[in-house]
């Protein structure tokens, strides 16, 4: 058989990924968990490129997981902070993307409260030839590749700890419940998630999770469900995804309170027992403490992948740079 191959220089959406590319990724990660493993937690597949971080909106753990992947991987970084930057004397961020270019940057990892940002900016890149890869790190409320790749790998290692694949998913329930309407998480997990042939179930109120997320379930390998109560949702799931939800991207008052939010839709102990007995809960962080889950399920080790999604990410970030810097598996 031959060896699969990475062609795709930019990631800015996974709608278009295909079961050989997830495959990919998840065996990259794989590895860079064992190295993540070892005392010396470092190799020098990218040493002399230049990796760049434009974080146009705030994050913790997105900025921070990529800056350790690209150091992990021996690239130097840059990283744009743009509060202090010439953003403020009125530059284009295409200039200023063009500004790291000239720099050397090899590659740059993006993310902007506008969606597409991203890709305008890999657009101007290949009309210029510029060789340089763009890395989509949250896009307005459009996509989120990384983190979706890092919740599969997740659930993937949770069925297999030594070969996450895609097709382990197949048949699998898993719920996404809460604000999908402003998630960028939840529209990358659903493209991951449906190509693995998995069941996915959303669930959230009307006002946030509308009826149009059901056209992203058409001709996918695993059907996708949408419930305006959460239990249906929750029956026999194998997994739980729940997600923020977003105040700052709320323009009209889509709820009546959080509390009746938390009472309808929020995970809990006892919504929990609808589930399989060994269901897992992730959530992509930052959380709303027992606003979408109750507190102490948060940090429960038997139930929560949490800590584990967020050591997943620096695996799963590094296999990104890698292949996209060139490394072949
Ligand atoms: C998410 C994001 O920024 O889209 N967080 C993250 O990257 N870990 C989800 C969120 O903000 O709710």
């Amino acid at each position: 058989m031959a060896t699969p191959t990475w062609t795709r220089r930019h990631v800015l959406s996974l709608d278009d990924f295909s079961a050989e590319e997830y495959n990919i990724v998840l065996q990259t990660a794989s590895s860079f968990r064992e190295v993540l493993s070892r005392r010396l937690k470092k190799v020098p597949a990218l040493q002399g490129l230049l990796v760049a971080n434009l974080f146009f909106e705030p994050s913790t753990r997105t900025r921070s997981s990529f800056e350790l992947a690209a150091k992990r991987l021996s690239a130097d970084t840059l990283n744009f902070a743009p509060a202090t930057s010439s953003l403020t004397k009125g530059e284009t961020i295409l200039d200023t993307a063009k500004t790291y270019v000239a720099m050397g940057t090899d590659m740059m990892v993006i993310r902007h409260q506008q969606a597409g940002v991203p890709q305008a900016i890999a657009m101007e890149m290949d009309r210029l030839e510029a060789r340089v890869g763009i890395l989509n790190a949250g896009d307005g409320q459009h996509e989120h590749p990384s983190q979706a790749l890092l919740d599969l790998f997740t659930i993937c290692s949770i069925l297999d700890p030594d070969r996450p694949a895609l097709d382990l998913l197949k048949g699998k329930k898993i719920a996404i419940v809460g604000d999908i309407l402003h998630s960028r998480v939840a529209r990358s997990n659903i493209w991951s998630l449906t190509a693995s042939g998995a069941q996915v179930h959303l669930a959230g109120p009307p006002t946030l999770c509308p009826m149009l997320f059901a056209e992203m379930g058409a001709d996918r390998p695993g059907p996708l469900f949408l419930h305006w109560t959460v239990e249906p949702a929750l029956q026999d799931a194998d997994f739980v995804i729940t997600l923020r939800l977003q105040k700052e991207r709320m323009e009209q008052n889509l709820l009546p309170s959080l509390r009746e939010y938390h009472q309808l839709f929020g995970i809990t102990r006892a919504r929990l027992k609808l589930c399989k007995p060994d269901v897992k809960v992730l959530h992509p962080g930052p959380v709303n403490r027992g606003v979408e889950i109750a507190s102490d399920l948060m940090d429960d080790p038997e139930f929560s992948l949490i800590s584990q999604q967020v050591t997943s990410g620096v695996a799963v970030r590094m296999a990104l740079l890698y292949l996209m810097g060139g490394g072949k598996i």
